[in-house]
Parts: structure tokens; sequence; C-alpha cells
């Protein structure tokens, strides 16, 4: 149970460091709270014009799940899945932030790859897929999210599965608000300028 408690920490540990925060107040594009959609993640970073401080947020998130999956997978293989959730939930959910973080799309990408890599796979494809064609963040997030432990239940991994299914159900609430702007039509594309 103590390598329970230590996994879940460890991945908590990882996920709540927020890199879109510290990149933007490192490279000085602002404070993320005010711009677009107030989120710290890779979309809300690309809102404030700086493609490259987004490409190394949507790494980092993404890296920081993996990395703490693969880290408690090599300590202890068997409580790997709960890494997942323990990072997912601290980069949603951080202590530093008093709880207000992201919604956890570039994390659970890492996570899923880390956990079984075709279901990582299938995360990336989805979500990229609905990037290039729908443009619109929040809904490629959402499918893939919904998407990867469907895969993983096929694949037989059903570990992944339940904690993927856990995450999706998350990853929808933290887009309440998007899903409120996607009904009402206001939902900004990516590279629209608009702010959400
Ligand atoms: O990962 C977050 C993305 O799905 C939506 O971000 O800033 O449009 O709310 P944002």
């Amino acid at each position: 149970i103590l390598d329970a408690m230590a996994a879940a920490a460890i991945g908590y540990a990882f996920g709540s460091v927020p890199f879109g925060l510290i990149l933007t107040r490192m490279f000085g594009a602002g404070d993320l709270r005010t711009i677009g959609s107030g989120n710290i993640g890779a979309t809300n970073v690309l809102r404030t014009g700086r493609k490259g401080l987004a490409a190394a947020t949507l790494l980092l998130d993404l890296l920081k799940g993996l990395a703490a999956v693969l880290l408690v997978a090599s300590l202890w293989p068997d409580w790997a899945p709960l890494a997942a959730l323990g990072a997912f939930l601290g980069h949603c959910f951080p202590v530093w932030l008093r709880f207000k973080g992201g919604k956890g799309v570039a994390t659970t990408a890492g996570v899923a790859f880390a956990l079984a890599w075709p279901v990582g796979l299938a995360y990336a494809l989805t979500w990229i897929g609905l990037l290039a064609t729908v443009r619109i963040s929040s809904v490629a997030g959402m499918t893939a999210a919904v998407v990867a432990p469907l895969v993983a239940v096929a694949l037989g991994a059903h570990d992944a599965a339940l904690v993927l299914a856990v995450i999706a159900a998350f990853v929808l609430f933290q887009h309440r608000e998007n899903i409120g702007r996607l009904r009402a039509g206001t939902e900004p594309r990516l590279g629209s300028g608009k702010k959400a």
C-alpha cells in the first residue's frame, strides 16, 4: 500500500508542474490566466502568439506524464496506472495553483503512450487528425480522451482502460466551459485569433 501511495505521489508531483505558466512567465509572454480561455495548456499559450512556447508546453506537459509513468513502472510495474492517474490529477488540480490547473489533454497523451504505446498512438492520431480537420482544440482533445479507453479495452489492456476511462470523464469535466461554448457556437478554431 505504501508503494501505491508513492506511485500516486510521484505521478502527482510530475503532473503538477505547470509548464505553460512557467514558460510564458519565463519568456515574458504575459499572464495566461488573463488571455483567451485562461487555461494553462498549450492551446492557450498559442493564443499569446508564441508558437515555440506553445510547442514546448505541449511537449513538456506530455513528457511529464510519460516520465512519471515510466519511472513508477520501473519501480513498481503494477502501480503504473496509479501514477498515470496521479500525473493527470496533478496537472488538472495542482496544489501550487490552488488546484486550478489545466485540462489534461497533453498529459493524457504522455501517460497513454507510457501505459500502452498503441493506445498512445491511437490517442495521438485521433487528436492530430481532428486538430488538422476540425481545428478546434477542445473537440480534438475530448475525442482522443474518449477513444483511448475504448482502444485499450479492444487491446485487452484492462488496467490501462480503467484508468483512461476515469481520466476521460475528468477531461470532459475540465472542458465544461468549452462544451458550453461549443453548444453556443462560440468556441474558437485554432489560429482564428479570436479570444475564447
Ligand atoms: O487542452 C486544452 C484544450 O482542449 C482546450 O484549451 O484553452 O481552448 O480551453 P482551451
